[in-house]
């Protein structure tokens, strides 16, 4: 029997689209003489799906008819419950559609590359390739992310940040310590989000506030950071997991304008919607060897401090002017599953995959080397119980 590899995708996420891209690229790359693989789509409204047209990106023009081919699946948050479950009750027969043994997320963004979905897999235990429910948090929210890296000496731009509710409360406090601590010109936030999603320059205190106003539709958590304003951006990706991990060469992607926006990452500057090869980089990244080994340095380091697994993607910003190197962010579940970039270093998508394989059942035996000690029945060795009087006696 083949080892039947399920791969999420789509999800409830402004990178929906980008998602199935990704998944699209990872299935057609796993070896399928050693592997099955059973796709799983997340609509936009979260409901999961399975079947053979999901394999093909075509099908998506009209999800409608698309999801009218598949059936509407399910598993259950219960440990050691791999199956995939229909929807629909079958009157005879079982309601499985299929067992699961290892799960690989390709999802981006909210609700996927977060640890909301992370969360979910460790509530069955089933094994699975990439950052589990803690790493996958700390990863997404660019505070917290930030916070961790500065605490581990991992260099990352000055920044200041707040919640809406502060923005509303305190908003002249906020503006007179941002201006303080990074002045301008800043770059605008919202925490968790990704692809240049409500990103905005702001060069004075009126654009500062029109910036926050606009990043604040999206999130209740706002950054606002020092703004690199001679920016070099390099991406370099890490593969393994907190004990053993190597970095890809580096890239050098290619914008249009002052900010990575959304066409530049995903449709080759606004002429094509091809997915992400079509986006233009450079690989490898044209620099001096000793930035090099540098980035690859760093973007080790985050991987590590931020305990990663499976595939992620570092993205930094050197500063031409003083060439100081800032980890900007780390994208857990990076598009493509940066396989582009593992090519570039010597392994092929195919092996990529079957690495990923690999890194969650190696966590699986890992996890199941640990001491559980919730075996002990507490109740069973007599005594009360504070505050529960003449309930459990
Ligand atoms: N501190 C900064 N200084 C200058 N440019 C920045 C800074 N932070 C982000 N940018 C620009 O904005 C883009 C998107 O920001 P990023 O933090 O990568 O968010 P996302 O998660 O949406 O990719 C970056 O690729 C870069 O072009
Ligand atoms: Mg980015």
């Amino acid at each position: 029997m083949k080892t039947n590899i399920g791969v999420f995708f789509g999800g409830r996420s402004t990178e929906h689209e980008i998602s199935v891209i990704s998944a699209s690229q990872a299935m057609h790359a796993i070896n399928r003489e050693k592997y099955d693989v059973t796709p799983i789509y997340i609509s936009k409204q979260g409901k999961w799906y399975t079947g053979e047209a999901l394999f093909d990106v075509a099908n998506y023009r009209d999800v409608p008819a698309l999801l009218a081919k598949c059936e509407e699946v399910y598993m259950r948050p219960i440990y050691d419950d791999y199956n995939l479950y229909k929807t629909k009750k079958s009157l005879f027969g079982s309601n499985v559609f299929t067992k699961l043994d290892v799960v690989i997320p390709v999802l981006h963004g909210s609700n996927g590359e977060d640890g909301i979905f992370e969360g979910v897999l460790e509530s069955t235990g089933i094994p699975f390739a990439g950052c589990n429910t803690l790493s996958s948090a700390n990863g997404m929210d660019k505070i917290t992310m930030k916070m961790i890296l500065q605490a581990c000496d991992v260099p990352v731009v000055d920044y200041v940040w707040f919640t809406d509710k502060q923005w509303f409360s305190q908003r002249e406090q906020l503006i007179a310590k941002l201006e303080e601590k990074i002045g301008y010109p800043v770059i605008v936030k919202p925490a968790n989000l990704g692809s240049s999603v409500g990103i905005g320059r702001a060069i004075d205190r009126s654009q500062l506030i029109e910036k926050v106003d606009e990043a604040e539709k999206y999130s209740t958590r706002i950054i606002v950071e020092h703004m690199v304003e001679e920016l070099q951006e390099i991406n370099c990706s890490v593969l393994g997991d907190c004990d053993d991990f190597q970095p890809s060469v580096c890239e050098e992607p290619i914008k249009s304008g002052e900010i990575l926006s959304y066409e530049d990452k995903y449709m080759g500057g606004t002429k094509g919607v091809k997915g992400m090869q079509a986006s233009q980089k450079r690989i490898p990244a044209e620099l001096p060897d000793d930035e090099t080994k540098r980035i690859q340095f760093l973007a080790c380091e985050t991987f590590r401090v931020l305990s990663c697994h499976g595939v992620s993607r570092v993205d930094v910003i050197i500063d031409k002017t003083t060439r100081n190197i800032y980890v900007n962010e780390i994208n857990t579940i990076p598009g493509s599953l940066s396989f582009y970039l593992w090519e570039a270093t010597g392994l092929s998508f195919d092996k990529l995959m079957d690495k990923l394989v690999q890194l969650a059942l190696k966590r699986k035996r890992e996890s199941a080397m640990k001491t559980v000690s919730y075996d002990q029945n507490i109740f069973s060795l007599g005594g009360g119980v504070k505050g529960t009087k003449g309930k459990l006696k």
